[in-house]
Protein backbone atom coordinates (compact mmCIF):
# COMPACT_ATOMS: atom_id res chain seq x y z
CA UNK A 1 0.00 0.00 0.00
CA UNK A 2 1.54 3.17 -1.00
CA UNK A 3 1.33 6.12 1.11
CA UNK A 4 -1.13 9.02 -0.51
CA UNK A 5 2.42 11.25 -0.04
CA UNK A 6 5.12 9.23 -0.78
CA UNK A 7 8.30 11.70 -0.73
CA UNK A 8 11.26 9.36 -0.82
CA UNK A 9 12.83 8.52 -4.26
CA UNK A 10 15.27 6.06 -5.79
CA UNK A 11 16.43 6.24 -9.83
CA UNK A 12 17.96 3.41 -10.90
CA UNK A 13 19.95 4.29 -13.91
CA UNK A 14 22.21 7.18 -14.18
CA UNK A 15 23.38 8.00 -17.77
CA UNK A 16 22.63 11.53 -18.89
CA UNK A 17 18.66 11.70 -18.57
CA UNK A 18 18.76 9.77 -15.07
CA UNK A 19 21.41 12.15 -13.66
CA UNK A 20 19.06 15.07 -14.70
CA UNK A 21 15.90 13.31 -12.89
CA UNK A 22 17.91 12.13 -9.43
CA UNK A 23 19.54 15.70 -9.80
CA UNK A 24 15.96 17.38 -9.81
CA UNK A 25 14.76 15.30 -7.17
CA UNK A 26 17.46 16.69 -4.73
CA UNK A 27 17.28 19.61 -5.56
CA UNK A 28 13.63 19.52 -4.64
CA UNK A 29 14.83 18.50 -1.51
CA UNK A 30 13.01 15.02 -1.75
CA UNK A 31 16.10 12.43 -0.18
CA UNK A 32 17.14 10.65 -2.76
CA UNK A 33 18.76 7.21 -3.26
CA UNK A 34 20.96 6.04 -6.49
CA UNK A 35 21.85 3.05 -8.19
CA UNK A 36 23.78 2.77 -11.88
CA UNK A 37 25.76 -0.35 -12.76
CA UNK A 38 28.53 2.12 -13.68
CA UNK A 39 29.03 3.18 -9.99
CA UNK A 40 31.45 6.45 -10.38
CA UNK A 41 28.60 8.12 -12.18
CA UNK A 42 26.78 8.54 -8.50
CA UNK A 43 29.43 10.26 -7.12
CA UNK A 44 28.57 13.67 -8.15
CA UNK A 45 25.17 13.34 -7.19
CA UNK A 46 26.23 11.95 -3.39
CA UNK A 47 28.23 14.62 -2.99
CA UNK A 48 25.01 16.74 -3.49
CA UNK A 49 23.45 14.73 -0.88
CA UNK A 50 21.87 11.31 -2.19
CA UNK A 51 22.32 8.02 -0.64
CA UNK A 52 24.63 5.64 -3.01
CA UNK A 53 22.73 1.89 -3.18
CA UNK A 54 24.95 -1.14 -3.38
CA UNK A 55 22.73 -3.20 -4.96
CA UNK A 56 19.39 -2.15 -7.10
CA UNK A 57 17.75 -4.12 -4.11
CA UNK A 58 19.17 -1.53 -1.87
CA UNK A 59 17.40 0.71 -4.18
CA UNK A 60 14.17 -0.08 -4.62
CA UNK A 61 14.45 -0.72 -0.54
CA UNK A 62 15.39 2.61 0.36
CA UNK A 63 12.09 4.37 -0.86
CA UNK A 64 8.23 4.34 -1.64
CA UNK A 65 8.43 5.95 -4.96
CA UNK A 66 11.18 4.09 -7.61
CA UNK A 67 11.92 5.73 -11.02
CA UNK A 68 13.60 3.75 -13.82
CA UNK A 69 16.00 5.00 -16.42
CA UNK A 70 17.50 3.05 -18.36
CA UNK A 71 18.48 2.33 -22.02
CA UNK A 72 15.56 -0.24 -22.94
CA UNK A 73 13.67 -2.33 -21.39
CA UNK A 74 15.28 -5.32 -21.92
CA UNK A 75 17.94 -4.11 -19.40
CA UNK A 76 15.54 -2.78 -17.41
CA UNK A 77 13.49 -6.44 -17.00
CA UNK A 78 16.96 -7.33 -16.54
CA UNK A 79 17.43 -5.38 -13.84
CA UNK A 80 14.44 -5.49 -12.17
CA UNK A 81 13.48 -9.10 -12.39
CA UNK A 82 16.19 -10.04 -9.64
CA UNK A 83 14.76 -7.63 -7.41
CA UNK A 84 11.12 -8.85 -7.90
CA UNK A 85 10.62 -9.72 -4.29
CA UNK A 86 10.79 -6.35 -2.39
CA UNK A 87 8.67 -4.28 -4.94
CA UNK A 88 5.15 -5.26 -3.12
CA UNK A 89 3.96 -1.65 -2.03
CA UNK A 90 6.86 0.66 -4.18
CA UNK A 91 5.34 2.83 -6.73
CA UNK A 92 7.21 1.34 -9.86
CA UNK A 93 7.69 4.61 -12.40
CA UNK A 94 9.33 2.98 -15.85
CA UNK A 95 10.90 6.49 -17.68
CA UNK A 96 12.52 4.09 -20.43
CA UNK A 97 11.80 4.52 -23.74
CA UNK A 98 9.95 1.29 -25.41
CA UNK A 99 6.76 0.04 -27.02
CA UNK A 100 3.15 -0.14 -25.82
CA UNK A 101 3.10 -3.78 -26.10
CA UNK A 102 6.46 -3.46 -23.75
CA UNK A 103 4.57 -1.29 -21.14
CA UNK A 104 1.68 -3.24 -21.28
CA UNK A 105 3.91 -6.40 -20.52
CA UNK A 106 5.50 -4.89 -17.57
CA UNK A 107 2.72 -3.05 -16.24
CA UNK A 108 1.21 -6.65 -16.08
CA UNK A 109 4.64 -7.86 -14.21
CA UNK A 110 4.58 -5.49 -12.06
CA UNK A 111 0.87 -6.00 -11.17
CA UNK A 112 1.36 -9.91 -10.44
CA UNK A 113 4.95 -8.59 -7.98
CA UNK A 114 2.18 -5.91 -5.80
CA UNK A 115 3.49 -2.72 -7.04
CA UNK A 116 1.85 -0.12 -8.60
CA UNK A 117 2.97 0.76 -11.93
CA UNK A 118 3.56 3.98 -14.10
CA UNK A 119 5.13 3.50 -17.18
CA UNK A 120 6.25 7.23 -18.67
CA UNK A 121 7.37 9.05 -22.00
CA UNK A 122 9.85 11.98 -20.94
CA UNK A 123 9.12 14.70 -23.75
CA UNK A 124 12.23 16.48 -22.89
CA UNK A 125 16.02 16.27 -22.76
CA UNK A 126 18.12 15.85 -19.48
CA UNK A 127 18.95 20.02 -19.19
CA UNK A 128 15.26 20.44 -19.65
CA UNK A 129 13.95 18.43 -17.04
CA UNK A 130 12.56 20.40 -13.79
CA UNK A 131 12.26 23.20 -16.34
CA UNK A 132 8.62 24.81 -17.54
CA UNK A 133 8.80 23.30 -21.20
CA UNK A 134 9.86 20.14 -19.98
CA UNK A 135 6.07 17.46 -19.78
CA UNK A 136 6.02 13.73 -19.09
CA UNK A 137 3.36 11.75 -20.19
CA UNK A 138 2.28 8.87 -17.83
CA UNK A 139 -0.31 5.76 -17.96
CA UNK A 140 -1.06 2.75 -15.94
CA UNK A 141 -2.32 3.00 -12.49
CA UNK A 142 -4.73 5.98 -11.90
CA UNK A 143 -3.84 5.44 -7.96
CA UNK A 144 -0.13 5.45 -8.57
CA UNK A 145 -0.19 8.48 -10.30
CA UNK A 146 -2.32 10.45 -7.64
CA UNK A 147 -0.04 9.57 -5.24
CA UNK A 148 3.30 10.07 -6.93
CA UNK A 149 2.02 13.03 -8.74
CA UNK A 150 3.20 16.16 -5.95
CA UNK A 151 7.34 14.09 -6.34
CA UNK A 152 6.36 13.17 -10.35
CA UNK A 153 5.56 17.28 -10.97
CA UNK A 154 9.07 18.53 -10.14
CA UNK A 155 10.36 16.87 -12.75
CA UNK A 156 8.07 18.88 -15.68
CA UNK A 157 4.58 19.02 -16.62
CA UNK A 158 3.06 15.94 -16.06
CA UNK A 159 0.23 14.78 -18.07
CA UNK A 160 -1.75 11.22 -17.50
CA UNK A 161 -3.11 9.64 -20.52
CA UNK A 162 -5.07 6.89 -18.44
CA UNK A 163 -5.13 3.40 -17.48
CA UNK A 164 -4.09 1.79 -20.09
CA UNK A 165 -0.38 1.69 -19.50
CA UNK A 166 0.51 1.38 -23.45
CA UNK A 167 -0.44 5.31 -23.94
CA UNK A 168 2.49 7.16 -22.63
CA UNK A 169 4.84 5.33 -25.17
CA UNK A 170 2.02 5.08 -27.58
CA UNK A 171 1.96 9.15 -27.47
CA UNK A 172 5.35 9.13 -26.89
CA UNK A 173 6.33 7.59 -29.96
CA UNK A 174 3.88 9.61 -31.82
CA UNK A 175 5.61 12.59 -31.08
CA UNK A 176 8.91 10.80 -31.85
CA UNK A 177 8.04 10.04 -34.80
CA UNK A 178 6.88 13.92 -35.77
CA UNK A 179 10.17 15.37 -34.47
CA UNK A 180 12.35 12.69 -36.54
CA UNK A 181 10.49 13.69 -39.58
CA UNK A 182 11.49 17.14 -38.94
CA UNK A 183 14.83 16.41 -38.30
CA UNK A 184 15.43 14.01 -41.38
CA UNK A 185 14.18 17.29 -43.11
CA UNK A 186 16.45 19.23 -41.82
CA UNK A 187 19.24 17.05 -42.01
CA UNK A 188 18.54 16.91 -45.89
CA UNK A 189 17.56 20.98 -46.40
CA UNK A 190 21.19 21.79 -44.72
CA UNK A 191 22.75 18.78 -46.87
CA UNK A 192 21.18 20.68 -50.17
CA UNK A 193 21.48 23.81 -49.12
CA UNK A 194 25.14 23.19 -48.78
CA UNK A 195 26.36 21.93 -51.90
CA UNK A 196 26.76 25.62 -52.70
CA UNK A 197 28.32 26.04 -49.65
CA UNK A 198 25.91 27.43 -47.63
CA UNK A 199 26.65 27.30 -44.19
CA UNK A 200 23.97 25.35 -41.98
CA UNK A 201 23.99 28.80 -39.42
CA UNK A 202 23.06 30.53 -42.36
CA UNK A 203 20.17 28.61 -43.69
CA UNK A 204 18.75 27.57 -40.28
CA UNK A 205 16.74 31.29 -39.85
CA UNK A 206 15.49 30.73 -42.99
CA UNK A 207 14.16 27.09 -42.46
CA UNK A 208 12.66 27.97 -38.66
CA UNK A 209 10.44 30.74 -40.28
CA UNK A 210 9.48 28.52 -43.62
CA UNK A 211 8.65 26.01 -40.76
CA UNK A 212 6.71 28.03 -38.51
CA UNK A 213 4.61 28.93 -41.20
CA UNK A 214 3.99 25.31 -42.35
CA UNK A 215 2.81 24.53 -39.20
CA UNK A 216 -0.25 26.10 -40.10
CA UNK A 217 -1.54 23.78 -42.40
CA UNK A 218 -1.45 20.80 -39.89
CA UNK A 219 -5.33 20.92 -38.08
CA UNK A 220 -6.72 21.29 -41.87
CA UNK A 221 -4.71 18.08 -42.55
CA UNK A 222 -6.13 16.93 -38.97
CA UNK A 223 -9.40 17.63 -40.01
CA UNK A 224 -8.84 15.75 -43.36
CA UNK A 225 -7.47 12.63 -41.62
CA UNK A 226 -10.18 12.57 -38.66
CA UNK A 227 -13.14 12.97 -41.29
CA UNK A 228 -11.62 10.75 -44.08
CA UNK A 229 -11.79 13.45 -46.39
CA UNK A 230 -8.56 14.30 -47.85
CA UNK A 231 -10.37 16.17 -50.39
CA UNK A 232 -11.76 18.80 -48.22
CA UNK A 233 -10.65 22.26 -48.32
CA UNK A 234 -7.29 21.42 -50.58
CA UNK A 235 -5.35 24.25 -51.65
CA UNK A 236 -1.76 22.10 -52.20
CA UNK A 237 -3.29 18.86 -54.34
CA UNK A 238 -1.10 15.65 -54.52
CA UNK A 239 -0.48 15.80 -57.94
CA UNK A 240 1.45 19.27 -58.15
CA UNK A 241 3.01 18.30 -54.79
CA UNK A 242 4.65 15.14 -55.77
CA UNK A 243 5.78 17.12 -58.69
CA UNK A 244 7.64 19.39 -56.46
CA UNK A 245 8.88 16.54 -54.83
CA UNK A 246 10.31 14.68 -57.73
CA UNK A 247 12.42 18.08 -58.16
CA UNK A 248 13.73 17.63 -54.75
CA UNK A 249 14.75 14.21 -55.43
CA UNK A 250 16.47 15.30 -58.51
CA UNK A 251 18.04 17.94 -57.89
CA UNK A 252 19.79 15.94 -54.80
CA UNK A 253 21.33 13.93 -57.32
CA UNK A 254 22.36 16.75 -59.96
CA UNK A 255 24.04 17.81 -56.77
CA UNK A 256 26.32 15.06 -55.57
CA UNK A 257 23.56 13.90 -52.72
CA UNK A 258 22.20 10.76 -52.07
CA UNK A 259 18.23 11.51 -51.56
CA UNK A 260 17.65 8.30 -50.00
CA UNK A 261 16.02 10.46 -46.38
CA UNK A 262 13.15 11.78 -48.58
CA UNK A 263 12.39 8.90 -51.02
CA UNK A 264 9.82 6.83 -49.24
CA UNK A 265 7.24 9.81 -49.12
CA UNK A 266 7.87 10.09 -52.77
CA UNK A 267 6.69 6.05 -52.88
CA UNK A 268 4.10 6.58 -51.04
CA UNK A 269 2.74 9.75 -53.42
CA UNK A 270 3.44 8.02 -56.58
CA UNK A 271 1.30 4.62 -55.41
CA UNK A 272 -1.88 7.16 -54.00
CA UNK A 273 -1.38 8.92 -57.62
CA UNK A 274 -1.34 5.77 -59.53
CA UNK A 275 -4.54 4.85 -57.63
CA UNK A 276 -6.31 8.22 -58.80
CA UNK A 277 -6.56 10.25 -56.16
CA UNK A 278 -4.16 13.41 -57.50
CA UNK A 279 -6.84 15.97 -56.67
CA UNK A 280 -6.63 15.19 -52.79
CA UNK A 281 -4.22 16.25 -50.19
CA UNK A 282 -1.28 14.89 -48.77
CA UNK A 283 -3.63 13.44 -46.28
CA UNK A 284 -4.46 11.30 -48.74
CA UNK A 285 -1.23 9.08 -47.68
CA UNK A 286 -2.88 7.83 -44.48
CA UNK A 287 -4.56 5.29 -45.88
CA UNK A 288 -1.42 3.77 -47.42
CA UNK A 289 0.14 3.75 -44.08
CA UNK A 290 -2.81 2.47 -42.13
CA UNK A 291 -2.33 -0.57 -44.88
CA UNK A 292 1.39 -1.46 -44.98
CA UNK A 293 2.34 -3.84 -47.59
CA UNK A 294 5.75 -1.76 -48.55
CA UNK A 295 7.37 -1.85 -45.36
CA UNK A 296 8.14 -4.41 -42.97
CA UNK A 297 11.34 -3.81 -42.10
CA UNK A 298 12.40 -3.23 -38.14
N1 LIG B 1 18.76 11.79 -23.30
C1 LIG B 1 17.60 12.21 -23.82
O1 LIG B 1 17.54 13.25 -24.52
C2 LIG B 1 16.32 11.46 -23.53
C3 LIG B 1 15.08 12.12 -23.74
C4 LIG B 1 13.89 11.44 -23.46
C5 LIG B 1 13.94 10.12 -23.03
N2 LIG B 1 15.14 9.49 -22.88
C6 LIG B 1 15.13 8.08 -22.46
O2 LIG B 1 15.76 7.91 -21.21
C7 LIG B 1 16.38 6.61 -21.16
C8 LIG B 1 17.84 6.79 -20.74
O3 LIG B 1 18.47 7.68 -21.67
P1 LIG B 1 19.87 8.36 -21.35
O4 LIG B 1 19.95 9.60 -22.19
O5 LIG B 1 20.08 8.46 -19.89
O6 LIG B 1 20.86 7.25 -21.96
P2 LIG B 1 22.39 6.98 -21.59
O7 LIG B 1 23.05 8.24 -21.17
O8 LIG B 1 22.95 6.25 -22.74
O9 LIG B 1 22.31 6.03 -20.31
C9 LIG B 1 21.89 4.69 -20.43
C10 LIG B 1 21.68 4.12 -19.06
O10 LIG B 1 21.31 2.72 -19.20
C11 LIG B 1 22.24 1.95 -18.44
N3 LIG B 1 22.49 0.65 -19.06
C12 LIG B 1 22.67 0.39 -20.38
N4 LIG B 1 22.86 -0.94 -20.56
C13 LIG B 1 22.81 -1.50 -19.33
C14 LIG B 1 22.93 -2.83 -18.85
N5 LIG B 1 23.12 -3.87 -19.69
N6 LIG B 1 22.80 -3.05 -17.51
C15 LIG B 1 22.59 -2.02 -16.66
N7 LIG B 1 22.46 -0.74 -17.04
C16 LIG B 1 22.57 -0.48 -18.36
C17 LIG B 1 23.51 2.78 -18.42
O11 LIG B 1 24.35 2.32 -17.38
P3 LIG B 1 25.94 2.61 -17.46
O12 LIG B 1 26.12 4.04 -17.04
O13 LIG B 1 26.53 1.62 -16.54
O14 LIG B 1 26.35 2.39 -18.91
C18 LIG B 1 22.91 4.15 -18.16
O15 LIG B 1 22.51 4.30 -16.81
C19 LIG B 1 16.27 6.01 -22.57
O16 LIG B 1 15.21 5.07 -22.61
C20 LIG B 1 15.95 7.21 -23.43
O17 LIG B 1 15.21 6.89 -24.60
C21 LIG B 1 16.33 10.14 -23.09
Amino acid sequence: MIHSRPDTVSVIGLGDMGTALANTFLKAGYPTTVWNRTARKANALVNKGAQRAASVAEAISASEVVVVCVLDYAVMQEILHAAEDILPGRLLVNLTNGTPQQARKTAAWAAACGAEYLDGGIMATPSMIGQPEAFILYSGSAVAFDAGQAILNTLGGSQYLGADAGLASLYDLSLLSGMYGLFAGFLHATALVGTEKVEARAFTPMLTSWLKVMLQVLPNLAEQIDTGRYDGAVESNLSMQAAAYHNILQASREQGLDPGLMTPLKTLMDQRLAEGYGTDDLSGLIPLIRKPTMYHTS
